[in-house]
């Protein structure tokens, strides 16, 4: 199973101050540098995190795959097929939203989503389209044309630890099962952490988690002792 390292928050980081540290791009590569597979990053439509300008300075830097995280909007669909990431993953997105809420509604918009991806995939990028872990949610996935679907783990995640944790587990499995028959490659994420994770090893045939928040909390602690240091050595 890959990883996929999701970079938002060290840019969300960044514009808290508006100056350029941390830099996503230095960041994308301390990610791939240690075993990361894969670089996520999502181009909001309000641009609260990752900027047009990220995502063309790391499609010159990364040297492993850049996956696009996007909601159906003309405009981001252009910059994806001007930059032609090695993948788009398709969300739904709200403006007051913290962070993604919910998997996209496929089976309700599907024909919204097979036009909005056909010139993506017609471009060579691969797709991805990131669901609820549903029968119906996977069965529409199928028919549109992509060939990947991320499911999304964060009730699955949520549930962890409480009598709910195996109802939302066994969701994750069936539909991974069920896509994977269908012809479709599997992906997950949101929510995933240093301990909810060791049961994505029990969804056979997973390529690839995609994780953001906890890497990048991690990160803060496992880093801030060597930056104290670093800092009063400097000083004295
Ligand atoms: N996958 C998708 C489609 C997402 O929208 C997000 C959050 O941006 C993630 C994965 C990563 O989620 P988290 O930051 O909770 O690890």
């Amino acid at each position: 199973m890959l990883l996929g390292v999701n970079i938002d928050h060290v840019a969300t980081l960044r514009n808290a101050r508006g100056g350029w540290e941390p830099d996503p791009v230095i960041a994308a590569d301390i990610c791939e540098k240690n075993g990361a597979s894969s670089i996520t990053t999502h181009l909001r439509e309000d641009r609260r995190h990752i900027k047009d300008e990220d995502v063309y300075a790391l499609t010159k830097t990364i040297n492993t795959r850049l996956n696009l995280e996007m909601a159906m909007a003309e405009d981001i669909q252009k910059i994806a097929l001007e930059i032609k990431p090695y993948s788009i993953c398709l969300v739904p997105e709200k403006r007051q939203e913290v962070t993604t809420e919910g998997g996209l509604d496929v089976a309700g918009q599907f024909e919204q989503v097979t036009d909005f991806i056909k010139p993506l995939l017609e471009a060579g990028i691969i797709v991805s389209l990131f669901i609820d872990p549903t029968e119906q949610q996977v069965k529409a996935a199928a028919k549109t044309g992509a060939q990947f679907i991320e499911m999304h783990t964060g009730s699955y995640s949520e549930a962890f630890g409480t009598e709910n944790e195996n109802c939302e587990f066994l969701k994750l499995k069936d539909s991974a099962k069920l896509a994977q028959s269908l012809g479709l490659k599997v992906n997950a994420g949101h929510g995933l952490n240093y301990v909810n994770v060791q049961r994505m090893h029990e969804i056979p045939g997973l390529v690839e988690l995609n994780i953001g928040h906890s890497i990048i909390s991690r990160a803060v602690f496992t880093g801030l002792a060597e930056a104290v240091s670093h800092m009063n050595e400097l000083i004295k």
